[in-house]
């Protein structure tokens, strides 16, 4: 074999190494652009040395999202992927080569390259028909109703000077500030966080549940129309989707040159950090679409665009230790201490290092110079070691096996990546962050207490468990430092208050593992007693609609702890509650004569509540469309027939928040 040949069986195996990370691991070990800098190199290679060619090599695919639960769907246009380039210099090349080709002078788009999961859709006659992933270009998963639930995507067009029959292309992301809110809860219900918004965006579009797809909050930007008539520029074109319903970014401009270009993607090479959506780079189109036309489409990418990529901000710095931290569910995170160094506007001192398999992956020794980068990720993270600079005699960093906090061995579960410390009721860090939890805002919202207050009850040794906090003195909590007899009746009274708290959130108070807000909810809700959840079988918990097995395991484990029985016991006798007040039923004559179809997921209420809230209020709920059907009350994911019906016979269709301000 020679050196050529072997240089391009390296590179291959080290790029699916690097695809499968990315892909299928969640967690890339190199940035994006030194990939891309490989990917050349061995497409460069494989074009001067035609002799070495295999249909498997990385630079043949283009990637897949197939999943073989959804319906396959070929797309009318092939879903093509744009060039990258990472200088002015390619930009200015790009410049040159367009106008040596067309035909006649052009501007730019120059638009924000959204980092989240492409999306075609196909609407005829002003409705939406199909959505499908970008799959392999070729053919996608039809997610339509999926879809359907993101609330900036029209179903239904307005305005009527639209094509009969249309696909559109665009972007499904998730909005930054809906991701972080995401995460606060999974961390609340002790769940493994979601490492990136793109990944937690295209994940989301493959769940099975729609409704839970719903509660994602996703949000789609739209910037391509494929196959529309070449009459108009493409911004232009862009402008008249929008006024058809579509959600087009209002960042983007029209360039009269490659300089103007230039210097727009420079300001938001720092500007997008301000935007509430990730973004990876700029795209820049040339504008008119007749020109478009003349220049074509290469087999992986139209010629009269490119991606211009931003560099993920990079800062070598030196490794200081490896803390270990434990979390309320006995989670044991490694965390980086770093020698301070300045990375895209901030100073960073820590990154994190996830688990034990990426301190490994990583090969992290001590002292090592390491390289931190912020991409889509909110916290840095070290991606690579300067090997080079390493001392000889530098030791290995090992993970922990016993808690660094209590001593306590620990374990690692079934498929889980993280190692966990059981001693939950005698690990300083679980117990004062159990406690935390219990106080927080959206559980017993205690007023007056914090995060201090409880290290210091804890270190005075006033409280072990969430119980004990009912047993507080005015004199115990006056004595404290910086607190007075102001702090500590406040205290006092917001835990007098709590006695009102609902049912719902003492249970999610409790910090059971994996029951966040919204399973505390349901459970509350179905479950009406904390004796009857105590007392059923995993068997019995799966039944109750959105609670799976790994929830129904945690939640019998709990009780199954004599130590819980004691805590529920005490804060009972303190006159929390446990069971779930029946709601003051309002009855009206509001509906009295209509007849009401249902039809469709909802956002707030199941549809036996729906069903309810009619008879309550005097009207019939019924199950077909006909003449005499007063209206229908209609949510996601509605029939395609029943929507047929409703439109021929002119039956009017109200949504969920509309029927609750009919009856409220
Ligand atoms: S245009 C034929 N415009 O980037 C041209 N793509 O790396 C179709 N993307 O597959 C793409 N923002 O998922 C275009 N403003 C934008 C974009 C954009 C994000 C994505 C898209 C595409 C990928 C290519």
């Amino acid at each position: 074999m020679d050196a050529t040949e072997q240089k391009i069986l390296g590179l291959r195996k080290e790029l699916n190494e690097h695809n499968y990370r990315y892909y299928v691991l969640s967690e890339p070990s190199i940035s994006d652009y030194e990939f891309d800098m490989k990917l050349r190199e061995l497409e460069r290679l494989e074009r001067e040395n035609p002799q070495y060619f295999d249909p498997n090599s990385p630079t043949q695919r283009v990637g897949s999202d197939v999943n073989r639960d959804f319906e396959q769907v070929r797309h009318r246009y092939p879903m093509l992927s744009l060039s990258n380039s990472y200088s002015e210099q390619e930009l200015v090349e790009f410049d040159a080569r367009n106008r040596r080709l067309a035909s006649a002078p052009f501007e730019y788009a120059c638009e924000l390259k959204f980092d989240g999961a492409s999306i075609s859709l196909v609407y005829e006659n002003g409705q939406l028909q199909r959505a499908i992933t970008r799959g392999d270009g070729e053919q996608g998963d039809d997610v339509t109703a999926n879809v359907r639930t993101i609330r900036s995507i029209p179903l239904q067009l307005s305005g009527t000077d639209y094509p009969a029959e249309f696909e559109i292309r665009g972007e499904i992301v998730m909005p930054l500030d809906v991701f972080d809110a995401l995460n606060r809860q999974r961390e609340d219900a002790g769940e493994a966080l979601f490492s990136n918004p793109r990944n937690t965006a295209s994940g989301s579009l493959k769940m099975q549940n729609s409704a839970e797809v719903a509660r994602r909050r996703l949000d789609a930007y739209f910037y391509y129309m494929p196959g529309t008539q070449p009459d108009d520029g493409h911004y232009e074109s862009l402008q008249i989707a929008a006024k058809w319903g579509f959600k087009i970014s209002e960042h983007t401009k029209k360039c009269a040159d490659i300089q103007e270009v230039i210097d727009y993607i420079r300001f938001w090479d720092s500007e997008r950090f301000k935007l509430n959506v990730a973004t990876d780079g700029m795209v820049v189109k040339v504008n008119s679409r007749r020109i478009q036309q003349e220049l074509g489409f290469t087999a992986k990418s139209p010629r009269w665009a490119i991606a211009y990529k931003f560099k993920a901000e990079q800062a070598c710095t030196r490794l200081l230790s490896v803390s270990f931290q434990v979390g309320r569910t006995g989670a044991v995170t490694p965390v980086a201490n770093l020698e301070p160094v300045s990375l895209a506007g901030t100073v960073v001192k820590r990154a994190t290092l996830h688990n034990a398999d990426i301190i490994d992956r990583l090969d992290l020794h001590e002292s090592d110079m390491v390289f931190v980068e912020k991409g889509g990720e909110i916290i840095p993270k070290i991606t690579a070691v300067d090997v080079s600079q390493r001392r000889h005699d530098a030791r290995k960093i090992e993970f922990v096996n016993v808690c660094p906090e209590c001593g306590a061995p620990l374990t690692r579960r079934d498929g889980e990546a993280a190692y966990y410390c059981l001693n939950d009721a005698g690990c300083p860090p679980q117990i004062k962050e159990k406690i935390n939890h219990f106080i927080g805002r959206r559980a017993m919202n205690i007023d007056g207490l914090g995060a201090e207050t409880v290290e210091l009850l804890y270190r005075q040794q006033l409280v072990r468990n969430v119980a004990d906090l009912y047993e507080l003195t005015h004199s115990q909590l006056a004595a404290l430092d910086r607190m007075g007899d102001r702090s500590a009746d406040r205290i006092l009274a917001s835990l007098d208050a709590s006695r009102t708290v609902p049912f719902a959130r003492v249970l999610f108070a409790l910090g059971i593992r994996y029951v966040g807000e919204t399973s505390a909810k349901i459970l509350a809700r179905e479950m009406g007693t904390i004796q009857r959840l105590a007392n059923a079988t995993q068997a019995e918990l799966t039944t109750v609609n959105e609670i799976g097995d790994r929830i129904a395991e945690s939640i019998v484990g709990y009780f199954r702890d004599s130590r819980n029985l004691d805590i529920i016991e005490r804060l009972k006798a303190k006159g929390l509650q446990f069971e779930t007040a029946a709601a003051p039923v309002s009855t009206s004559a509001k509906l009295s004569g209509k007849s009401i179809v249902i039809s469709g997921t909802f956002i707030n209420h199941s549809r036996d509540e729906l069903k309810a809230l009619i008879e309550q209020h005097g009207g019939k709920n019924v199950s077909s469309i006909s003449k005499s059907t007063s209206f229908l009350l209609g949510g996601d994911n509605m029939g395609p027939s029943k929507l047929e019906k409703v439109k021929q016979i002119g039956v009017p269709v109200i949504s969920e928040d509309e029927f609750m301000q009919m009856i409220e």
